[in-house]
């Protein structure tokens, strides 16, 4: 690294450890080259591949044009703005959104009402075919629009007139992406996401409840460096981060494999941290980065934590199947590829082979079930 990135890293508190992360996950999102030793990045290996420190991104974000970014916000938490400015390395994503002008955000804005508005219309104008817009929430489609309006226009509105002058448009979160909790049944709003709505470019879709902030940075700082979007699954999200699944990647796979569950949330299972298959975790079917970058500064996510996986990154999760609800459940409602059924299935089929060979194995010993 130059003299001058390590002050810049130096003035953003940025640790070696935390750039190596995010400089990790930028390169394999943006297709640099990227490089080992893994282990000391904490990447996942098939994020982090062969990393050492070098001025690639750094230079790629500091020489990349600075791009206008127009974020709405519709039916949501704000769990997802929430998310980015408490990410795993705020510093880090900051070294991302210091890259980007941020022209409108309804909730980060100083400015208020019809000031806000206007700055807006005119951010639209000045930078027509220029900005990326970022959309969080889902967009109410009842009524014509009229449960959700902003400055006495509707969602609706508001998101065709933005995505008509973007460059690029990423839904953030599975509200944006795929209706979220607003679309769950009986979907009273008539909530959509994103792509449901503007079909004439492509949606980048970032699910998750809240979106991993470094999946939704990593997907900006792509676009801003190289004016392409990332690889995208068939469900428009990243490869990059969407590639695998939860379960692929989880702490707790050793003993998927082992046949070992946890029948309740207090047994004895629970407390080994044994697989929560049983209880309703969706991890074999929910594509999402969450196991490897985690949350609060890489503190944990919901199964490190004992919670079962929801689903939080896949279309109808909230519908797909009702929550804890054992093995047997309907994982999720939509079209599933091949590659998908395919690894729940062995997945499923594996851990069934396991245990019923742990099963024959104790029975051959006389051991009592
Ligand atoms: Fe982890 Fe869930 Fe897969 Fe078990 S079923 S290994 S808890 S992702
Ligand atoms: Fe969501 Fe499942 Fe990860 S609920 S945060 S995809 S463990």
């Amino acid at each position: 690294m130059s003299d001058n990135n390590v002050h810049q890293l130096d003035d953003q508190r940025v640790s070696r450890r935390d750039f190596l992360k995010l400089s990790g996950l930028l390169a394999a999102a943006m297709g640099l080259t990227a490089i080992p030793p893994v282990e000391a990045s904490g990447l996942p290996a098939e994020l982090g591949r062969s990393y050492q420190p070098n001025d690639e991104i750094i230079h790629a974000l500091e020489t990349a044009q600075r791009a206008p970014v127009i974020w709405l916000e519709f039916q949501d938490c704000a769990g997802c703005s929430e998310a980015i400015t408490r990410s795993v390395s705020p510093s880090l994503v900051n070294l991302v959104l210091n890259t980007l002008t941020i022209e409108y955000h309804e909730t980060l804005s100083a400015a208020a009402g019809f000031q806000v508005e206007e700055a807006k219309k005119q951010a639209m104008e000045k930078y027509a075919g220029k900005y990326v817009l970022v959309v969080e929430g889902s967009i109410p489609t009842g009524m014509d629009g009229a449960y959700c309006t902003v400055g006495g226009r509707t969602a609706l509105d508001l998101l065709k007139e933005a995505a008509a002058g973007a460059a690029a448009i990423i839904a953030t979160g599975n509200c944006a992406a795929f209706g979220g909790l607003p679309k769950a049944a009986p979907n009273p709003t008539g909530a959509k996401g994103v792509w449901e709505i503007i079909t004439d470019k492509p949606v980048v879709n970032i699910p998750g409840c809240p979106a991993i902030p470094e999946a939704t940075a990593g997907t900006i700082a792509h676009f801003v460096v190289f004016g392409a979007l990332p690889e995208l699954d068939e469900l428009h999200r990243p490869k990059t981060f969407y590639g695998k699944t939860v379960h692929d990647r989880c702490q707790r796979r050793g003993f998927y494999e082992a046949g070992k569950f946890a029948l309740s949330f207090d047994d004895e299972g629970a407390k080994k941290g044994w697989c929560l298959y049983k209880l309703g975790c969706k991890g074999p079917t929910t594509y999402n980065a969450c196991a490897t970058i985690k949350w609060d500064q890489g503190l944990s996510y919901p199964i490190q934590s004992g919670h079962p996986c929801l689903g939080c990154s896949e279309p109808n999760f909230w519908d797909g199947g009702g929550f804890y609800q054992g093995q047997s459940a309907p994982l999720v409602d939509r079209p599933i590829g091949t590659a998908v059924v395919s690894a729940a299935v062995v997945g499923a089929a594996a851990g069934a082979v396991v245990a019923m060979s742990n099963a024959a194995k104790k029975k051959s010993k006389g051991e009592k079930k």
